[in-house]
Formats: C-alpha cells, structure tokens, sequence
C-alpha cells in the first residue's frame, strides 16, 4: 500500500503521525511510504532520517495527500485539507467527529474512508489510542502543577517534595483512571503527599495494592471533597465518564474553602471540565486566577512535549497502521473489531452511532464495504 503522512497544520500542533522507526517497518513489509518535507521537524526528526528509514519526501501538502492510498495523521483536517481528500483516500488519525459538524459532513462530501484513532476500541472497553496521551497528560500535570506553585507563577511558594525538617505539599487527585494514576506516581515520586479519589470502588482497593506508601485512596463525593480541599496545594481534576460531560466535582463556592495559591489542573477540561470555574486555555496562555485560586485548564496538554507524544501515540497507532496496509482496510475492518469500532464514515456514510445521534444523519450498522 502507498501511505502517505502530511505536516499537521492545526495550530500549534508539533507532533507527526509516523516515526522513521515506523517508516521501515512499513517499508520492510513492502509498503511504500511518502512524508511530506519537514512533518517530522517538531517531533525532532528530520527529513534525512526518514529517508533513511526508506520513506520519499513530498515536497507540499498537495503532494502528499497525492501520492498517499491511505493518509496516516495526528489532528482531524483542518478547511485547507479538505479537498485534497478524495473517495480514494483511507483516513486514520484522531478525528472527534461528534464535536464538529463542518468537519463531518466535509468528510460525507469527501466520500473518504474515515478511522478515528478516539473510538478504536478494544473488548474490554479500553481506547488503546487515547490511552497514550491520557499518560502523558497524567505526568505531565504534575510537572506544570509544580512550576504553577511556584511564587513568581502566583502559586503559593511550595516545593512538592519539601526538604529534610519541611513537609512536602499536599496532592489531591480527583478520578483514578490513566491520568489520575500516571499523576499520582509522578506526585509520590517527588516525595509529595498523595491522595487519590474514585467513585468506582474497585478501582481504588486496586490503586491502595499498587501505590507506594505516600499515595492514600478516598471515596469521591460531595463531602470528601469539601474536607480535603481546605488545606491541599495542588488538586488534579481527572475524572471521565465516557460519552458524557464531566461532572462538576468542585463548585465556585468551594474555592472561597482553598487556600490563596492552591493550583487547580483540569486535566478533564477537554470534556467540559470537572471544576466549575475551569474554561479551557493554550500553552501560549495557560493559567488565570480566580479568587486567589490558580487554574490551569490546558486542552490539549501533550501538545507541549511532541517529541514524547509523537513516540507514545505511535507505538500504539503503528500495530494498527501495519494492519490495515497489509491486509487493506476492508479485511482488517472484518477481520479486527478495535478497527470495526474505528470506523467513523464510509464512503459518505455514518458507522458511527456517536457520530450519527450527534447531528441527527442515517447511522448504517453495514456500511457498504466496497
Ligand atoms: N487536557 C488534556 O490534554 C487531556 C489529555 C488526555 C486526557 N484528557 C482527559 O482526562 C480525563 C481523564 O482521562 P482518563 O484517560 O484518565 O480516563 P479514565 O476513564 O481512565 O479514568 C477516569 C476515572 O474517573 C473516575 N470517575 C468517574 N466519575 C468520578 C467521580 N464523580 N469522582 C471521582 N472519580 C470519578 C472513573 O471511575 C475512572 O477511574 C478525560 O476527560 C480525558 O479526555 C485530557
């Protein structure tokens, strides 16, 4: 199969779809592959190690969606792409068709194949696309946690971890998942005080087996939550439930409860957020302060380590990549339910029910499959 892996254009998105470690493995199989000239540059791979690896390098955008059969990307199409997309093309790459109707129905016009990195799903219920990036947010929110404590930053002057004779600061993580739990590690690792809350019951007796001994679990309600944020330093909102809006687990009138400079890391904010005065920024402009209180709601925080994203989403993609060009897209959907769960549009058909009950369109169980 030609595989083809154009530059992201979205805004401030550094990351790219394909490694020269994934190019020869796909050039091994047989495939050939083309990456258009400096995709690979925020990432920090240059254009000489993806020939390297046996890829051709594009010379534009136009070029690259061109020669591809199917186009391997991080970030759904923005306008300027969307008709250099043809019926012809198989789409892999994150697309959340459900929060943007132009893009959809861009996609219908467009006739393309369309597999959505989001909803690729295992049998146990797990998104092994999301996964990746949920890690690296997870870690990644204690790191900015930290810096916003900070004095200068309008936290309030705490180190996580203390010093020998000072005690460390105190860690509130709200949602137990892959986030909550990457957090909690990073946290305990730097010597902070960790507790760690869930609504699901099981997940903390699993969470209290595994944690070392400064990571303490709580059940997650109105009550607890209200105690414990007196006196915290940093609180991590992680919490999903899946499809739907995130709950709002801290309300405006519980910070007037928080002590100035406590930060806040809404890292649920991509789904709406789980604190109610959380309203999504930009790494250009990460933080603002309500009533003392910091907030940092970052949207799409693994956008600020690309080259650590760019490796975690494509060890996880490239299985599925390999997959779908060796077999082709209409066998590996068949044969492969995560892919079959993958598939969003069809040759200008919704098989998606997400994406068909979002905009009121025809959802087909049986899309046609030639
Ligand atoms: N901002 C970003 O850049 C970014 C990046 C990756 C993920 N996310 C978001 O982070 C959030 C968490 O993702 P995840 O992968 O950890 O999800 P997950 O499904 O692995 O974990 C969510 C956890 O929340 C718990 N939960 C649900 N309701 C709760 C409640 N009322 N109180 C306490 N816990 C509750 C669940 O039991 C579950 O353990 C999601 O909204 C995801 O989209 C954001």
């Amino acid at each position: 199969m030609i595989i083809s892996v154009p530059k992201e254009i979205k805004n401030n998105e550094n990351r790219v779809a394909i490694t020269p470690a994934g190019v020869k493995e796909l050039v091994k199989r047989g495939h050939e592959v083309y990456v258009q000239s400096t995709a690979g540059h925020g990432s920090g791979f240059i254009d000489d190690d993806y020939t390297a690896a046996g890829a051709k390098i594009t010379p534009d955008i136009e070029a690259a969606y061109k020669m591809g059969e199917m186009i391997v990307k991080v970030k759904e199409p923005v306008f300027r792409e969307y008709n250099l997309i043809t019926s012809g093309h198989v789409m892999f790459t994150y697309f959340h068709f459900a929060s943007s109707l132009e893009l959809t129905q861009a996609m219908i016009n467009q006739k393309a194949v369309c597999i959505a990195y989001e909803t690729v799903e295992h049998e146990d219920r797990s998104l092994p696309l999301l996964v990746p990036m949920s890690e690296v947010a997870g870690r990644m929110a204690v790191q900015e946690g930290a810096k916003y404590l900070e004095k200068p930053m309008m936290g309030k002057g705490i180190l996580l971890g203390g010093v020998p004779g000072v005690l460390p600061a105190k860690v509130l993580i709200i949602g137990g998942g892959v986030v909550g739990t990457e957090a909690a590690k990073m946290a305990a690792g730097l010597g902070a005080d960790v507790i760690i809350m869930d609504s699901n019951l099981k997940r903390l007796r699993y969470l209290a087996d595994i944690m070392p001994a400064n990571v303490k679990t709580m059940a997650s309600n109105e009550y607890n939550i209200r105690k414990m944020i007196r006196d915290q330093d940093l609180i991590i909102g992680a919490v999903l439930i899946p499809g739907a809006k995130a709950p709002k687990l801290i309300t405006k009138d519980m910070l007037k409860d928080m002590q100035r400079g406590t930060v806040l890391v809404d890292v649920a904010i991509d789904q709406g957020g789980c604190i109610e005065t959380c309203r999504p920024t930009t790494h250009e402009d990460p933080t603002y302060i309500v009533d003392g209180i910091v907030h940092y709601c970052v949207a799409n925080m693994p956008g600020a380590v690309p080259y650590t994203s760019t490796l975690a989403l494509t060890n996880a993609t490239l299985p599925y990549i390999i997959e779908l060009a060796g077999s082709g897209w209409k066998t590996a959907v068949a044969q492969h339910m995560e892919l079959s769960k993958g598939l969003n549009l069809c040759k200008g058909q919704v098989s998606c029910s997400g994406v068909a009950d979002a905009f009121n369109l025809p959802h087909h169980v049986k899309p046609q499959l030639q």
